[in-house]
């Protein structure tokens, strides 16, 4: 059974006795725990197909330590579907994922689609899935991690400590604005065209969510516009405002341009707790932010509707130039299953466990290709199966 987030937001605004202020939205997809969820998997291309099979193992290892099974319905989508269905987002898929509690995917894309024409890349299924399940709210933690803090190019004392939730708006913005496509003028000159566009209401329910995911972290929330130039920006920032006062009691909202806060997440990124922004300011501020952790390879992320199912993802691409070598960190997955654990499934106990394994394991010094330190004897270099079966084995080891 599923509790839609637009009925909590509305509960919540119901609800309250006047005068007391109107609570932020809430993030929880499912009403109540259950025994048994069914999730669509999409392994993708590259490196999808093996980080997988190894996420797939810790997660089913976290869920017999508490009776909890998954059944798996395994779905095309990016390039793989390409070239099976023809499309980069099969009908097939859609309808999977629509009956599922909750979606977990690893990454799409890779050289061999990038010359097609637009509706034949893996990215248009992409955004295809994003604007058809609704996912509005992307969640991507950048949270320095102990034992990686020298895989990071910034210096320790900079990144050391730092914990950051980035909340991108997902189905809006530049990314589907109309009017978008290229054209030929009269005087035979091509035009590109793409239209940064944000509704009231789409700025509304993503700033209700960041305030909410403020309020359950250090309670700051920075929100990033170019309201300097941008009128689309100025009604972000006035919207922002407008939410805070409603529904942001506790929180201590700033603002910042996009520019500035490019600068000042290398120069000091321990000010940031929360940050929201817009979809293409968030695309390029995340990447940012997770290369302060050390690795791409570490991030996870989740990406939620007002209704139904999340997706859950790592934050880096499909590698395809390690696909296929076993060398391939599946540690991101792994922390995304987390978090479906946590956002989507109600089960924190697992999600609790699978992150607590994941740690244990890179206590114990294993690390795949992209977070070792070549020369440290106390670190074992390990290929993507088998980080999969030490984070299982460390799962089941932590529950006993
Ligand atoms: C991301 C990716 C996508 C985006 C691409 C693959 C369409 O970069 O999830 O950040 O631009 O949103
Ligand atoms: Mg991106």
């Amino acid at each position: 059974m599923k509790l839609s987030l637009a009925l909590l937001v509305a509960a919540c605004d119901a609800l309250v006795a006047p005068p007391a202020p109107k609570r932020a939205t809430q993030l929880r997809a499912v009403a109540a725990p259950q025994d048994s969820y069914k999730i669509t998997l999409l392994p993708g291309d590259g490196i999808g197909p093996e980080i997988t099979p190894a996420t797939v193992k810790a997660l089913v290892a976290a869920g017999k330590t508490k009776g909890v099974t998954f059944d798996f319905d395994e779905q095309l989508l990016g390039g793989c579907a390409i070239d099976k269905e023809g499309t980069p987002w099969p009908d097939k898929t859609l309808e999977s994922c629509k009956a599922a509690d909750s979606i977990l995917m690893a990454a799409i894309g890779g050289p061999k689609w990038d010359g097609n024409p637009r509706e034949l890349r893996p990215e248009t299924g992409l955004l295809a899935m994003r604007q058809q399940l609704g996912l509005f709210a992307n969640l991507r933690p950048a949270k320095a991690i102990p034992q990686l803090l020298d895989a990071s190019s910034l210096k320790r004392e900079v990144v050391e400590g730092v914990d950051i939730m980035v909340v991108r708006e997902l189905c809006g913005d530049v990314y589907f604005g109309k009017p978008a496509g290229i054209y030929t003028d009269d005087a035979g000159v091509r035009w590109g065209q793409n239209n940064m566009i944000y509704s009231e209401p789409e700025i509304e329910r993503i700033a209700r969510v960041a305030m909410d995911v403020a309020q359950k972290r250090q309670g700051r929330c920075c929100s990033i516009d170019k309201a300097n130039v941008l009128d689309v920006s100025q009604l972000w920032k006035d919207v922002v405002i407008r939410v805070h006062g409603e529904c942001g009691q506790g929180v201590e909202l700033s603002h910042m341009y996009v520019d500035n806060a490019a600068m000042q997440l290398v120069r000091w990124p321990k000010q940031f707790d929360t940050i929201v922004c817009g979809n293409i300011f968030g695309d390029i501020l995340s990447d940012e932010a997770s290369m302060l952790v050390g690795s791409l390879g570490m991030l996870p992320s989740a990406s939620l509707p007002s209704e139904g199912p999340g997706v859950f993802e790592p934050i880096h691409g499909s590698a395809p130039d390690i696909a296929g070598t076993d060398a391939a960190n599946p540690l991101a997955m792994i922390l995304s299953a987390a978090m479906m654990c946590q956002y989507d499934l109600l089960q924190p106990d697992l999600a609790k466990l699978l992150e607590d394994a994941v740690e244990a394991v890179l206590d114990a010094g294993y690390r795949t290709r992209d977070i070792v330190n070549e020369g440290n004897a106390d670190e074992t270099l390990v290929g993507c199966k088998e980080m999969g079966d030490l984070v299982a084995a460390k799962v089941a080891e932590l529950a006993a």
